[in-house]
């Protein structure tokens, strides 16, 4: 499974890529408003850095608003995919933005039929929301597996994006849900660096090793 950045802060994700462990970034209006920069310089500076698919989300709500956006995000750079939201005029763009050779990521997918809709239109990626179903005391997770089983039976070319990472442990079950991608917030991919019994284990090598042959 391949990790996303989550996020329109181009320090925290500078920072990530660094590390390379970056294989994409993925944006929304929200993230994007957090920030409050220029929208499409953002999304050149982010694809500038970044070697992957970058997601640059569109705010029309009819379909061909959301296919001129889509045009205009496509041509910023080559590795920008047009995210699209899960709505009638959304899967309309999707399909038409399609035709015309554009990546999308069809987001805000919350039941296997509406997964089913947007690859049916052709979605380069699909995103569902593992968190935002947990918060309504729904699994998740067990989505994920049912999208890839979809997938794999019927032979779709879409790819999965576990979106709305909460903790760690949703990366872990993302994993072996079957998700092709998981897109993290800045702060929960530090966080899965931690491990107490990694700090306790290196204190503990630098301990021994300085007691011999000292600092
Ligand atoms: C997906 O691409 C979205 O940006 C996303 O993961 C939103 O998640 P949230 O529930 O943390 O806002």
């Amino acid at each position: 499974m391949k990790l996303f950045i989550d996020s329109a802060n181009v320090e925290h994700i500078k920072e990530m890529n660094d590390l390379g462990i970056l294989s994409g970034v993925t944006t929304n209006p929200t993230l994007m408003a957090k920030e409050g920069k220029d929208v499409n310089q953002t999304l050149v500076q982010i694809a500038d850095m970044v070697d992957g698919p970058i997601s640059g989300e569109v705010i029309s709500t009819d379909a061909d608003g959301m296919v001129e956006e889509g045009k205009k995000i496509a041509k910023l750079h080559p590795n920008m995919i047009v995210k699209i939201p899960m709505t009638e005029a959304g899967i309309k763009a999707t399909k038409a933005l399609t035709e015309l050779g554009i990546k999308t990521n069809v987001t805000l997918v919350f039941s296997l039929s509406q997964a089913l809709l947007a690859c049916t239109a052709g979605a380069t990626f699909i995103s569902p929301f593992v968190g935002r179903l947990d918060d309504i005391g729904t699994d998740g997770i067990a989505l994920i597996e049912d999208i890839r089983d979809m997938i794999d039976t019927f032979g779709f070319d879409s790819e999965i994006i576990s979106a709305s990472i909460r903790h760690a442990e949703h990366i872990q079950a993302s994993i072996k849900a079957g998700a092709h991608i998981a897109t993290v917030p800045y702060a929960v991919l530090k966080k899965a660096f931690k491990h107490p019994l990694t700090d306790n284990g290196l204190d503990a090598f630098l301990n021994d090793y300085k007691k011999v042959y000292g600092a």
